[in-house]
């Protein structure tokens, strides 16, 4: 139980961690630089017009509905401000949902948003801001518990606030549910709680308690985490007069372990009757955007991710299911790393195939069922694409050439034929041993122009490079970029 809230929590200890990293100075660990709040200059003209806006309650009043006074607060920091703007592409402008605001930790989250015309408000702690805190200090606690403040803050300025997580996808606009539902709290529900990363709070006496009341929480035990401190409060406020916390239809409002896991949507699925789901329950940033960008949930095109008129892709599948999940995965990951190494030899980039995996290969799965993301990012984050990615509405109509389809070695030959499994009637070209060559690589692929390549598959295969020192580098990338992992990447 214990854990399973720790998980839904991870967009708040996301915020933490990496807050926390960003200013923390490189000479010690526990203590944090000064942070310097902006103040407006008496000469505003000559600022750019990108210049993040430092006052929080101007901001709020600029971007908030009228006359209802409806606002959409995301804290961001630097590390997620790309998930900042994906929630923007993905769920704010497709809805035409204008009455938002990101409200940075720090400056530089907001510079970068700014950079993207996005509006974000540097929210600073005033009490704080000018000076240094230390770890575990009780100013400390106080940056760490940002999202309460804001909230907060507010909320005593007359505004509802719908707070939403920055891992968040909104299938159709969920402000006219919100907001024709009653309540002083209306949360998505996190299988068993209330979800601080989803919920609408009203301006209303009771509404404001439990932000009081979660301040007061977290100024206790520091270590608390809004979303106990929200479930507390709202406990504490259980059968008061008038009083209501509402949690939202679970159908339509999903936390990340009712729409990828008990849904049971490992790949794009559809959902008629879901509105908003929360990319939770998974751990790590890379692990995250790894899963929504093989749901047609990412859009940031950094560095022409999708559009790239130039890249070359190379693809492939695991057709046959060995039956068992040791031999699935040992012949999956093998041919993965074949693919990465025939990847660099060609300069093509690697779009993954399914997986099998869960008793007995039965299901289709992610990469994150089999492999931690972190690591794999940082090894091959550049060279590999999510299995959806030539369906992605982002990416142009591409050359395809599927010749030639099948490379088998005598090694998956023979697995394959004492798995008795049948794979589909294809044209081989066989390798015929079970060591190839990056040259041979080249000589076989090096010629085809096509922006995709497809080969049926991968089995029993090892690519070996002619250099050393190419070959010893690849080896070490898949040393440290390989590390076996579970879907939920705990
Ligand atoms: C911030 O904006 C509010 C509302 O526009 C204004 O009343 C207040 O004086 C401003 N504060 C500062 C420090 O400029
Ligand atoms: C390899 O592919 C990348 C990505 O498309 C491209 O930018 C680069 O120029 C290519 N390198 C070579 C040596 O062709
Ligand atoms: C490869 O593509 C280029 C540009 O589209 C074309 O000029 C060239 O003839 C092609 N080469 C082959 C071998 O198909």
């Amino acid at each position: 139980m214990r854990h399973g809230y720790l998980w839904g929590l991870f967009g708040l200890f996301a915020l933490v961690g990496v807050t926390l990293h960003l200013i923390v100075t490189n000479s010690t660990p526990t203590v944090i630089t000064r942070v310097v709040v902006q103040e407006p200059h008496s000469q505003p003209q000559t600022w750019p017009s990108t210049c993040p806006e430092v006052n929080y309650s101007r901001a709020l009043l600029k971007h908030a509905s009228s006359p209802d006074k409806v606002i959409i607060l995301a804290l961001v920091d630097e590390a997620f401000a790309d998930m900042a703007v994906n929630l923007y592409l993905t769920s704010y402008q497709p809805h035409g949902i204008k009455n938002f605001l990101f409200v940075g930790a720090g400056n530089r989250a907001c510079e970068l948003l700014a950079a993207k015309d996005l509006q974000c408000v540097t929210y600073m702690d005033d009490k704080d801001s000018a000076k240094a805190s230390t770890y575990n200090s009780k100013a400390f606690k106080r940056k760490m518990n940002i999202r309460t403040f804001m909230i907060s803050d507010a909320l005593a300025l007359g505004f509802s606030v719908v707070h939403t997580d920055l891992d968040m996808m909104f299938l159709k606009n969920p402000m006219p549910t919100l907001t024709s539902t009653k309540g002083d709290l209306v949360s998505l529900w996190d299988d068993f709680v209330h979800n601080a990363g989803f919920l609408l709070v009203r301006p209303t006496e009771y509404g404001k308690q439990i932000y009081k009341k979660m301040d007061e929480l977290t100024k206790k035990t520091p270590s608390m985490d809004d979303q106990t401190a929200l479930n507390r409060a709202v406990k504490g406020l259980k059968g008061k007069k008038g009083f209501k916390a509402v949690a939202l239809n679970k159908n339509q409002f999903l936390c990340g372990l009712g729409y990828f896991e008990k849904g049971h949507r490992l790949f794009p699925s559809p959902c008629k009757e879901c509105i908003v789901v929360h990319n939770n329950w998974i751990v790590s940033r890379e692990a995250k955007i790894y899963r929504f960008k093989e749901h047609f949930m990412w859009a940031v095109d950094e560095r022409q991710y999708y559009t790239s008129p130039s890249r070359k892709y190379i693809a492939y599948e695991n057709p046959v299911n060995f039956g068992k999940d040791k031999t699935n995965r040992d012949n999956e990951m093998q041919a993965l790393k074949s693919a990465l190494a025939i990847g660099q030899a060609l300069n093509r980039t690697v779009i993954l195939p399914k997986f099998h995996c869960n008793k007995d290969g039965k299901q289709d799965c992610p990469l994150n069922s089999l492999l931690r993301i972190t690591p794999f990012d940082s090894q091959f984050g550049e060279n590999y694409r999510e299995h959806s990615f030539l369906h992605h509405p982002l990416v142009p109509q591409l050359s395809i050439t599927s010749s030639p389809l099948f490379i088998s070695s005598p090694q998956a030959n023979t697995i394959i034929s004492e798995n008795k499994v049948k794979i589909d009637d294809v044209e081989k070209t066989s390798a015929e041993k079970d060591v190839i060559s990056d040259k041979d690589v080249v000589a076989w692929f090096g010629g085809l122009n096509e922006s995709v390549l497809k080969l049926h598959s991968l089995y029993g295969l090892t690519v070996q490079f002619d250099s050393s020192t190419v070959g010893d580098a690849f080896a070490k990338k898949i040393k440290s970029g390989f590390v076996q992992g579970k879907y939920r990447q705990l």
